[in-house]
C-alpha cells in the first residue's frame, strides 16, 4: 500500500539480489487517472530511466530483480490508498523457505499473545506491530463525509480489554472527572495516521449521550515538530444561533494535546475534535490506543450493537430484523428499554455476521486473484 506522501526507497542491486530472482506487481486501484502518478521506475546502472509503467487495474508487470526499481506514491490530489499485489520469485528453495518461515514465525507470535498480558506499557508499539502483522480486518479508507477518517489497525475485542491494567486506570479517569462509576467501554481500537492521511473534524457520539473517549499516544520520541496533535474546536452558529447545514459547520480551535509517548488524553465524546496528521518531513506513523466508553454498561453495550448494524445493515439477509432492532435502540419514544439479555445476544450474533463479511471479503478477494483460469474480475 502507497499513499501519497509516502518515502519510497528505490530497490538497488546491493540487496542480496540473485539473479535469477523476479518481481511481480499487479495493481489493484481501479479509479487511476491520467495524473495520479503511481507508476513503477526502472532504471539503468546509470541512473537514467530504463521505463516507466502506469498502473492500471489488473495490470501485471513481471521483471527481473537485479533492475532497480521504485514504486512512485500516488500523486498529492489522490487521497485514497494506492494498492498493489508484489510478489517475489526466486529459484533457490532454500531461500524461499526462509523467508516464509520468518513470516509465518512473525503472524504466530502476533496470535500468541493477548492484551490482558501486557501492563499498559508493555502494550505499546510492540503489540501494535503484532497486531498490524495479524491484521484480519482491513483498515478504513472510505470517502464517507460523516467519519471521523482516522485508519485502525486492530480493534480489540471489549470482554478481553476490560480484564485489562489499562481499563482499570481509564474507568478510574471517567469515574474521578464525572462523578459516576458504573463506565463501560464499547469500541477499543489501536489507530494509526501518517502525513498523508486527511483526518477530519468530528464528534465520538450525540448530544444527549454521555460518553469519554481515551487516547494514548504510543509512538516513541515523538517531536514537537511532527505535529499530529489532537485539535478539539467548538462550532459556531449562523447569526439566528442554528447550527450550518450538515457538512458544512463552521468550527473555532479552542484547545489542542500534544503527542508524546505514553501520554494520555481524555476527552467528552461531544466535543468536535480531530487528529491532526504528522508533518510532511515525518516518514513515521502516529500510533494511538483509542478506547471509547458509554456511562453503563447497558448503555455501552447498545451503543456497539447500533455501531454493528449500521454497518451490517443492508448486507445481512436479515435486513428487516437489523433494521427494526436499530431503529429500536435509537428511538427516543417512551417504549420499555431492550432487555441486556436481548441486547448482549444480538451483539454477538451481528459482530459475527460483521466478521463473516470481512472474511468473506477476504477469501472472494483471495479466491479472484489466485484462480487460475479467466481473468482477475474488475470488482475488485
Ligand atoms: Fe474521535
Amino acid at each position: 500500500m502507497h499513499r501519497r506522501l509516502d518515502f519510497i526507497t528505490a530497490a538497488s542491486k546491493e540487496h542480496n539480489v540473485d539473479k535469477d530472482e523476479l518481481v511481480i506487481r499487479i495493481s489493484l486501484n481501479k479509479d487511476f487517472k491520467k495524473n495520479d502518478y503511481g507508476e513503477a521506475i526502472f532504471y539503468k546502472d546509470d541512473g537514467e530511466i530504463l521505463a516507466a509503467v502506469y498502473p492500471k487495474m489488473g495490470r501485471m508487470v513481471v521483471w527481473n530483480a537485479s533492475v532497480p526499481f521504485i514504486f512512485k506514491p500516488p500523486a498529492m490530489s489522490y487521497v485514497q490508498a494506492q494498492f498493489d499485489i508484489v510478489v517475489k520469485i526466486t529459484t533457490s528453495k532454500e531461500k524461499a523457505e526462509q523467508v516464509i518461515a520468518e513470516t509465518k514465525k512473525l503472524i504466530e507470535k502476533s496470535k500468541s499473545r493477548t492484551l490482558k498480558e501486557h501492563s499498559p506499557f508493555q502494550t505499546r508499539v510492540t503489540f501494535l506491530r503484532w497486531t498490524s502483522v495479524n491484521m484480519k480486518e482491513k483498515p478504513f479508507d472510505g470517502q464517507d463525509e460523516e467519519h471521523d477518517n482516522v485508519s485502525w489497525i486492530a480493534m480489540l475485542q471489549v470482554k478481553d480489554f476490560v480484564t485489562s491494567r489499562l481499563w482499570k486506570i481509564v474507568k478510574q479517569l471517567a469515574t474521578y472527572l464525572s462523578g459516576f462509576d458504573e463506565w463501560y467501554p464499547y469500541d477499543v481500537s489501536m489507530n494509526i495516521i501518517r502525513n498523508s492521511h486527511y483526518p477530519r473534524i468530528h464528534e465520538d457520539c450525540e448530544p444527549s449521550e454521555h460518553e469519554y473517549t481515551f487516547l494514548m499516544y504510543l509512538t516513541p520520541d515523538w517531536e514537537a515538530n511532527n505535529y499530529g496533535e489532537t485539535a478539539f474546536f467548538e462550532e459556531v452558529f449562523t447569526k439566528d444561533g442554528t447550527p450550518f447545514p450538515a457538512g458544512k459547520q463552521q468550527y473555532e480551535w479552542i484547545a489542542s494535546v500534544r503527542p508524546r509517548y505514553g501520554r494520555i488524553v481524555i476527552f467528552r465524546g461531544i466535543i468536535p475534535h480531530s487528529a491532526r496528521p504528522p508533518s510532511p518531513g515525518f516518514s513515521g506513523a502516529r500510533y494511538t490506543f483509542a478506547c471509547k466508553v458509554s456511562r453503563t454498561y447497558r448503555l455501552a453495550i447498545s451503543k456497539a450493537l447500533r455501531e454493528t448494524l449500521e454497518y451490517v445493515q443492508g448486507e445481512s439477509e436479515d435486513s428487516t430484523a437489523a433494521y427494526n432492532i436499530l431503529n429500536k435502540l435509537i428511538s427516543d419514544d417512551d417504549t420499555p428499554a431492550l432487555p441486556i439479555k436481548f441486547i448482549e445476544e444480538k451483539l454477538e450474533h451481528y459482530q459475527r455476521k460483521r466478521q463473516e463479511m470481512y472474511e468473506g471479503f477476504q477469501s472472494s478477494t483471495v479466491e479472484q486473484l489466485t484462480v487460475t483460469k479467466g481473468p482477475v474480475k474488475d470488482e475488485l
